[in-house]
């Protein structure tokens, strides 16, 4: 992205920025709106906030609309304008000046990997979290994924408001048969590309993560999954009376979870915050590497307060690390001016530094 232009997105009246194909390093004060630049990239590359699933709240507040607009070159050769009309509810986007007949088309040009803070609800929250981060990765890369995805959500819903029916009329053995015998295909494909999946991207953790580290801490992480050593039909039927009693399916892959381990402990129990912190940038970063070796193109990296309780040895080998040839260009936010300079002393590459507030 060579420039990036907003008008309305959150605390931003008007921001524009010329950014280098390297590092880009923005700082500021709490509040002065760093967060809200990165998250207007991702904007462009997702059509929707990170942070914010409703697009009203993203206009400035009093505002009567917001766009944001980006300019690609090399392998992205694209100007995307984006703008929203909350009167209207009305969100359109450009690709060169012309509009996208569907918003979907736009999604996958411009690959984004955000490293934020919030990143640590990965470790801390439900399994939930942990679905959604392998589902969004695979659903990026894998279009059988994302209809096998699909499918099953449709289905299980299907089915769970079939059980909820039944209370009143009673259970018909062969209606939930022919739910079941769709669901099952369905539940298979996704169980086996969420293991092919965690096959190949551990290697990459484990690298990065003992880069990053110094190999002081040997993390672990392993799919866990119902469908692992069972067949989901046996399980469906096995399940059946409690599924009829409970008047939901209890089982399947949407109960599947990533189990995060550091020196043979779980993660979330007994890591420091900085453990913590180093585990869930290695784990996105290993995205990084899984999209780039899946989909041959290089996501732009925003890297949201990425030195905030990680120590200054750490800080520096991811520098390093993200300033490598095989990382496109960065985005990187922090409150001190003087640190990101610090830790970007003895990196290579071009480096651009923009200070926003007062
Ligand atoms: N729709 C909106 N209209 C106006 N202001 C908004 C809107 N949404 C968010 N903001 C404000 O934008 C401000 C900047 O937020 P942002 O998270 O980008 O700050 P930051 O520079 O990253 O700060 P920190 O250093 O604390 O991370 C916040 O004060 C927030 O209240
Ligand atoms: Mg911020």
């Amino acid at each position: 992205m060579t420039k990036l232009q907003v008008f309305g997105y959150k605390n931003h009246e008007e921001s524009y920025f010329e950014f280098c194909s390297g590092i880009n390093c923005i700082t500021g004060p709490n509040g002065s709106g760093k967060t809200n630049i990165l998250d207007a990239v991702y904007y462009l590359g997702n059509a929707r906030s990170f942070f914010n699933a409703i697009d009203q709240q993203v206009v400035k507040h009093g505002s009567p609309a917001f766009s944001v607009h980006g300019w690609f070159s090399g392998e992205t050769d694209a100007e995307i304008l984006i703008h929203f009309n909350p009167e209207k509810g009305k969100k359109t986007i450009k690709k060169n000046g012309k509009t996208y007949p569907r918003i979907l088309d736009h999604i996958g040009l411009i690959q984004t990997v955000f490293i934020t803070p919030y990143d640590i609800s990965l470790v801390l929250e439900g399994s939930e979290e942990r679905r959604r981060f392998l589902d969004f990765t695979l659903c990026q890369t894998n279009r059988e994924y994302l209809e096998a995805l699909a499918f099953y959500k449709k289905i299980q819903e299907q089915r769970n408001a079939y059980l909820k029916k039944c209370e009143r009329t009673g259970i018909d053995e062969d209606i939930l048969d022919s739910f079941d015998a769709r669901l099952i295909p369905a539940a298979k494909k996704i169980h086996h590309c969420r293991m092919d999946f965690v096959k190949e991207f551990l290697p990459w953790f484990h690298e990065i993560h003992s880069y990053l580290s110094d190999k002081k801490d040997m993390v672990s992480l392993q799919y866990e999954s119902e469908l692992n050593d069972n067949d989901y039909a046996n399980l469906l039927r096995q399940n059946r009376e409690k599924d009829r009693i409970l008047m939901r399916t209890g089982s399947g892959i949407h109960k599947d979870d990533l189990l995060f381990f550091a020196n043979d402990f779980p993660l979330k129990k007994f890591g420091s915050q900085g453990q913590i912190k180093t585990y869930v940038i290695a784990l996105k970063l290993a995205q990084y590497r899984y999209y780039v070796e899946k989909t041959g193109h290089i996501p732009i990296l925003l890297l949201d307060d990425i030195f905030e309780k990680i120590d200054a040895r750490r800080a520096d080998k991811l520098m390093e690390l993200v300033a490598q040839e095989k990382f496109g260009q960065i985005l990187i936010t922090d409150t001190h001016a003087g640190r990101v300079k610090d830790h970007l002393e003895t990196v290579g590459g071009e480096k651009r530094y923009f200070e926003i507030g007062e």
